[in-house]
């Protein structure tokens, strides 16, 4: 018997209600918001500014509300797999912290690294565990507190980055929908190019290297940006190939949102027109592994059953890939569909859901 197939049955997302803007950050720093919009596409981002909340917290805000669209409960989760380069702490995993403060009591769940490519990795990941029968409802978390390494005082990182989290619900589905094909790959000679220098077991944190300010990202944004262009063309081509997909035939093209050159530049080579292409990097920025799920949140109403989607990312690593899936259900039926919310629960509407504030 062939294996069952899987595929994404639910998505929701959140962001910090403390919008910074471009203008924001001409105060900080040498900048402008000509430049920041013509070189990223960026017009702003959100940040979590609230010291007693983090990481995990925004990925439960997330998935409670993907719990509620679906009608389902906490203890309906078997597993849940959290992607991020910023944990609420080095160990335990936040997929662990996740679980208990979103109270999913029969799920357990690790934390998976690999920069902006986070999510897809993880979709992957969750996808095996599906397929092979082992589990029926897998939660892939992208969850960026991008702020709380960021170097406020270093103009070529600090534009870009913002905080948020998206999450998707992998179930069971007919072999004819979900991921068909999924390409990833890493390059560790690039490791230098993008990443954080100190704090892990190589350069664990001394007063050295706090005073170096080297807890922060460090990005060299022009080579990072030439591998990034090569690599997204070359592993979406590679899937369009080996599903043998043309470009008229992608209903749309969701790319991890690193500056928006990038996205036009990979568009312009497949042949793809603007329409087809989700972005939302002009009001969320860079959220590294939220960034897709964001995206696959806010898209939601005007996805269909059948349609097909390639996502693609490229990080720090480096690493890459590009999974083609065919949508598994109706966005447009699900109730809430569409929204990212925003508010603190319990700070929002008077039924204590929290109301969308986006501004596009
Ligand atoms: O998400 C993970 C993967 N990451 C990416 O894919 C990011 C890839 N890289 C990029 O998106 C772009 O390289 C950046 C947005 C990071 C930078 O844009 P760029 O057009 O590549 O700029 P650059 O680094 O080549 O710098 C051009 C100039 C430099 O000045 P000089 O040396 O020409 O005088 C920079 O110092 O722009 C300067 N610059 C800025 N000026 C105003 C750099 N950052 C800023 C800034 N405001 N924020």
């Amino acid at each position: 018997m062939g294996r069952r197939g899987a595929g994404i049955t639910a998505v929701a997302g959140w962001v910090p209600p403390t919008v910074l803007t471009n203008f924001h950050l001409e105060k900080f720093v040498e900048t402008s918001d000509t430049w920041i919009r013509e070189r990223t596409g960026i017009r702003e981002r959100r940040i979590l500014v609230e010291r007693d909340r983090t990481t995990s917290d925004m990925a439960v805000y997330a998935i409670h509300q993907l719990l509620r669209k679906r009608g389902l409960a906490p203890e309906d989760i078997d597993l849940v797999i959290c992607c991020t380069v910023t944990p609420d702490h080095v160990f335990p995993a936040t997929a662990n912290i996740i679980c208990d403060k979103a109270g999913l009591r029969r799920a357990w769940g690790f934390d998976l690294e690999a920069a902006c490519s986070g999510f897809l990795y993880g979709l992957a990941c969750a996808v095996q565990f599906v397929q092979n029968g082992m589990y029926e409802r897998v939660l892939v978390v992208g969850a960026e507190r991008m702020s709380a390494i960021m170097n406020y005082h270093d103009r070529t990182t600090c534009v870009i980055f913002g905080d948020g989290a998206g999450v998707v619900l992998v179930e069971p589905v007919v072999p004819e929908l979900g991921v068909q094909v999924i390409r990833l790959y890493s390059d560790g000679s690039g490791r230098h190019a993008l990443f954080q220098k100190a704090g892990g077991a190589l350069h664990p944190p001394t007063i050295e290297t706090v005073l170096n300010r080297e807890h922060y990202v460090y990005q060299e944004g022009r080579a990072v940006f030439g591998h990034a262009v090569r690599r997204f063309t070359e592993v979406i081509e590679e899937v369009m190939d080996v599903a043998g997909l043309r470009s008229e035939e992608i209903d749309w093209l969701v790319p991890h949102q690193a500056n928006l050159r990038i996205i036009k530049a990979v568009a312009r080579t497949l042949r793809l027109p603007m329409e087809k292409v989700m972005v939302n990097i002009h009001k969320f920025g860079n959220t590294t592994s939220a960034t897709i799920p964001l995206c696959l949140a806010e898209w939601e109403p005007r996805l269909r059953t059948g349609d097909r989607l390639i996502l693609a990312t490229f990080g720090g690593g480096f690493t890459w890939g590009a999974i083609y899936l065919r949508w598994a259900y109706d966005g447009s039926l699900v109730p809430e569909s569409g929204r990212i919310l925003d508010a603190f629960p319990g700070e929002g509407t008077a039924n204590g859901q929290t109301e969308e504030k986006n501004s596009d």
